[in-house]
């Protein structure tokens, strides 16, 4: 069966750069219609310079900008798409930051910051999404499922991460966030997942690789002794969205090169 998303509309939020610009890249490769979502007058530019990457390679979409954290603007965020294109068929519910602290120091602003992107805005596209997926209903020409929807998590979803509570606290609950809607819409066709990766080469986590020795601690964790792409959570991305990948709903897949096998055991414990 061939990889194919062709004339499928994905919306991928905050993807002016990082690994949302990946899969926005992998995506449009692969015959989709991509939404680069980017959250501020600020990334405008980025957005733009995505989107010519991606029309460059002769693939298309648009820049729509939106802070997912805001009910109003995902709203009409959607309304736009659904305007412009039809429909949407496939949500990467991408967008996330981080805001770093000790816990005893961490303000509310920083907890509520990081809560309002990495989780609210994963709840507010992804009901957008589905009340439009159960709306239109399945379109075979284009996917066996009535939609899809592709959380991206992080290894903190699972793995503990000190003075990162507000970040790993959100990586957890979108977990159940996903299971609980790929439980809920299974029987529509709906899939939902969730993509995990670990440390991904981009400036979220520059501090982690910009220096020889910072790259070499880092790679003490990771048994596949490299730093991740976002070609390869990409490349993830485009499966998971195509009907290869058509018995598969309510997953976390983690991508990490290993991280998860807990390197530092690997001598002892
Ligand atoms: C974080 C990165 C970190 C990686 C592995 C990601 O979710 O955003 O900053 O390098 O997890 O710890």
């Amino acid at each position: 069966m061939e990889v194919s998303l062709k004339n499928q509309v994905a919306v991928i939020t905050g993807s002016s750069s990082g690994i949302g610009a990946g899969i926005a890249q992998s995506m449009a490769a692969a015959g989709a219609i991509v939404v680069i979502n980017f959250p501020n007058d600020g990334s405008k530019e980025k957005a733009e310079a995505v989107l010519k990457v991606i029309t460059d390679a002769g693939g298309s979409g648009i820049i729509a900008r939106a802070d997912v954290s805001k009910e109003d603007e995902v709203v009409e965020l959607f309304q736009q798409v659904i305007a412009q294109f039809g429909t949407v068929d496939i949500l990467v519910n991408n967008a996330g930051i981080q805001k770093d602290a000790k816990f005893t120091e961490m303000t509310l602003d920083q907890w509520n910051a990081v809560i309002g992107v990495n989780l609210t805005g994963q709840f507010l596209c992804a009901r957008e999404a589905i009340k439009e997926f159960l709306r239109r209903g399945i379109v075979p020409e284009k996917s066996v499922a009535c939609g899809k929807i592709i959380h991206i998590s992080s290894v903190h979803e699972i793995i503990p991460w000190s003075t990162h509570a507000n970040y790993a606290a959100s990586k957890g609950a979108i977990r159940m966030l996903m299971q609980t809607l790929a439980q809920e819409f299974g029987g529509d066709k709906i899939r939902v997942n969730s993509i995990c990766p670990g440390a991904i080469q981009t400036s979220i986590n520059k501090n982690a690789w910009q220096t020889p020795q910072e790259l070499n601690s880092l790679l003490t964790l990771i048994p596949y002794n490299r730093i991740g792409q976002p070609q390869d959570i990409g490349d993830l991305a485009v499966f998971l969205a195509s009907d290869l990948s058509d018995y598969i709903t309510g997953a976390s897949i983690f991508i990490d090169g290993g991280m998860t096998t807990f390197e530092s055991f690997s001598t002892g414990g």
